[in-house]
């Protein structure tokens, strides 16, 4: 009996199995906005059987974007296509997912095929950037602006206006990102963040503007849809953000209205030594479920059915996110339901290559 295709109930919302597909830019938007690749990209993997599909990081404010060809949902005309993917997602009997971010120092950088990791000027794209404190992430970064009070308040409104954006686009879960390194795990860690007014210095101040935006976006998203954040567990450097100041942070979240931690490492500091290997994040999963009674995660080099399956089946973690696996096979939880002897569904079209017995899965309307 696997464990991995039992169905998970989050609030109104069932997914029915435990395997995401972790967010992953694409870098393949104008202006914000989704079009055809993403329609096939997120399309299908889908069809591919995942539970639950969570778009990229998807830009609360342009200056926000990774890259100038990030997706948004700054503006109310990124709701149409976004809808039509949604619209996809949902008829496949996934459930669709929106990871919303802002990227603090970390924003206006070139695509990854690039290959180069700088801070994009004026003239090839770029914007002025800003954070908590005015430290660039490496020496190949500007300087970013410390961010003003001001400042502060407009990205606690831009997130709720996001998820106001994302309910009209019919998006069933709200992922915050507050993880890699990104603008809200900048304000997390005391490396990145240095300020001396309230939401800099104590762990209190420092956890401040993720509690805020929490609770803003969870005053705009409905009562009955569920909302994660992910997190980096650790900047997994020597007096950085770490394991113990994750749990204690989980705690506060969970009377919150939080649903799911999405428990990912690493991406604030360049000179992080991160032991990779098999499943190397899922023991913080495992940790903070145990610790706080949360429902979490686990992300990061999860590839094997039977790995998977044994990370549900063990209770590590309610549910598995899946990035590069799912980009080297959209199929993945099709033929991982093949392996461990479970009769999931396949699209009615495609159920003649299926293994026997397997019944059809018709789209609805
Ligand atoms: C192409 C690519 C883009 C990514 N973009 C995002 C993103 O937008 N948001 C995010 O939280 N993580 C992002 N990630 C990280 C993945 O979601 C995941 O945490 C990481 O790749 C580890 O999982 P894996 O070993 O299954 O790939 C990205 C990873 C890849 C490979």
């Amino acid at each position: 009996m696997s464990h991995l295709f039992e169905p998970l109930a989050l609030r109104s919302i069932n997914l029915p199995n435990r395997i995401a597909v972790s967010p992953m830019c694409q870098y393949s938007s104008v202006d914000g906005f989704a079009n055809d690749w993403h329609l096939v990209h997120y399309g299908s993997r889908a069809a591919g059987g995942a539970g639950l599909v969570i778009t990229e990081a998807t830009a609360v404010i342009p200056q926000g974007r990774i890259s100038p060809q990030d997706l948004g949902i700054w503006d109310d005309r990124h709701v149409d296509f976004l809808a039509r993917i949604v619209h996809f997602i949902k008829q496949r009997g996934s459930v669709a997912g929106i990871q919303l971010a802002h990227a603090g120092r970390k924003a206006s950088s070139p695509p990854p095929w690039e290959n180069r990791s700088v801070t994009l000027t004026g003239a090839e794209g770029g914007w002025p950037i800003s954070a908590p404190s005015a430290i660039p992430f490496d020496n190949c970064s500007v300087i970013p602006t410390a961010l003003s009070g001001a400042g502060i308040e407009e990205i606690v409104t831009a997130f709720v206006q996001a998820a106001r954006r994302a309910l009209l686009a019919g998006f069933q879960i709200v992922e915050i990102h507050a993880a890699h390194g990104y603008l809200l795990h900048q304000f997390l860690s005391p490396l990145s963040n240095q300020r001396t007014d309230q939401y800099g210095g104590s762990f209190e101040n420092r956890t401040r503007l993720l509690r805020e935006i929490v609770t803003a976006v969870r005053g705009e998203w409905p009562d009955n849809l569920p909302l994660f954040v992910r997190i980096s567990a650790t900047d997994w450097v020597e007096g950085g953000w770490d394991i113990d100041q994750s749990i204690e942070l989980v705690r506060q979240l969970l009377p919150l209205g939080v649903d799911l931690i999405d428990c990912s490492s690493g991406g604030s500091m360049p000179q992080a030594r991160i032991p990779l290997g098999a499943g190397y994040q899922t023991h913080f999963a495992e940790q903070i479920r145990r610790e706080t009674g949360m429902k979490c995660g686990a992300v990061g080099l999860i590839t094997a059915p039977a790995q998977a399956d044994h990370i549900i089946r063990s209770g590590q973690a309610d549910l598995v996110l899946l990035a590069r696996e799912m980009l080297r096979d959209p199929y993945w939880p099709l033929h991982a339901a093949r392996e461990l002897g479970h009769l999931t569904p396949w699209p009615a079209q495609y159920v003649r290559a299926a293994p026997a017995h397997t019944p059809a899965y018709l789209p609805s309307k």
